[in-house]
């Protein structure tokens, strides 16, 4: 475009929104050039890892922990979009495409935590963190919520219709009971810990959510097409079953791969309470209606 084209478009372009165009191009002349390094905020970034203690590995454990925050991050990106906006299902095929290529990376890229710390390190740095433990995400909780109708988080999911969202609803989500059974063991710290920080968002969020989360999106469209649903289903087995697998098989690394099923930071039954397959979790449960729910 030629630059005086370009000077009239920049006119127009403020005259739309009732300002001077002279005061924001004046501006131009002593604004300082843009750096890849104020930009994208590397030292910021470099600066987030506070290991507590001397053990060398603990950055790695801090570090892949930001990565997947961050990660988590990109993905409630798509997710707010299909649940805030009024989308094409091309627009939202792209959009699962996109959250199936993250979690894709997050379970391909789980090594990391596996083969690239040291087992005794890690076995000695990691009782510094308890009660700490990576239940606490709150992203991860919020994606649950973004996908999926809350009925389909509850320990016993045969309960039918709407359930209102309330206190007392969030006690049966299957994550309060950390694998133990309901009502029977005290709440752990790393739970209590994490109800007094996040409770009231997630109530909140779940509550701002209700009819139109990614699952309710999904059943709203008249005839899907073979293509949506199997990215649903996708994105549903690698965010339920694969990733809770490889986090699973390296809890066992570190935890009992001596026999001596040590305890986890927040105190869960993790055996069971991190296994896809006790979990039973799905997103999307209509479109599996055709598959035995065993088979993960
Ligand atoms: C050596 C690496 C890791 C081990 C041994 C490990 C172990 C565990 C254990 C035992 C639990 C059950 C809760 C507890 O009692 O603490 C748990 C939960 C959890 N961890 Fe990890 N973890 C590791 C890495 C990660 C990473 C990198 C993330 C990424 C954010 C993560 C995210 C989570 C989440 C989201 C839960 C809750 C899962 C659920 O509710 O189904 N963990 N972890």
């Amino acid at each position: 475009m030629d630059q005086k084209i370009i000077l009239e478009k920049l006119g127009e372009k403020y005259a739309e929104q009732g300002e001077n165009p002279e005061t924001y191009l004046k501006g131009l002349f002593y604004s300082k050039p843009l750096s890849y390094w104020d930009y994208i905020e590397v030292e910021t970034l470099n600066s987030l890892q506070k290991p507590r203690t001397n053990f060398k590995d603990e950055e790695i454990f801090i570090m892949y922990h930001q990565v997947t925050e961050l990660f988590f991050k990109m993905m409630i990106h798509e997710l707010k979009q299909i649940v805030q906006e009024d989308l094409s299902e091309k627009t939202i095929l792209d959009k699962l495409n996109r959250l199936i290529k993250y979690t894709e990376i997050l379970v391909n890229s789980f090594d990391v935590m596996k083969y690239g710390m040291d087992y005794d390190n890690y076995n000695q740095f990691r009782s510094s963190l308890t009660p700490a433990s990576g239940f606490q995400s709150f992203q991860f909780r919020a994606i649950e919520l973004y996908s999926t109708r809350i009925k389909n988080l509850l320990s016993d999911k045969n309960g039918a219709g709407a359930p209102e969202i309330s206190e007392a609803l969030f006690e049966d989500l299957y994550w309060k009971h950390a694998g133990k059974k309901p009502g029977i063991s005290r709440k752990s710290q790393t739970l209590l810990q994490f109800e007094e920080k996040y409770q009231e968002d997630l109530i909140l969020l779940a509550r701002k959510l209700q009819g139109r989360t990614l699952e309710e999106k999904l059943l709203a469209i008249p005839d899907p097409s073979d293509a949506l649903i199997r990215a649903a289903k996708q994105f549903d087995f690698l965010y339920n079953f694969k990733w809770p697998n490889v986090h699973l098989e390296t809890a066992a690394h570190y935890l009992d791969s001596k026999g001596e099923n040590k305890a986890a930071t927040g105190g869960s039954e993790w055996k069971k309470y991190l296994n896809p397959v006790f979990q039973q979790r799905r997103f999307f449960p209509a479109f599996w209606q055709n598959d035995s729910m065993e088979n993960w």
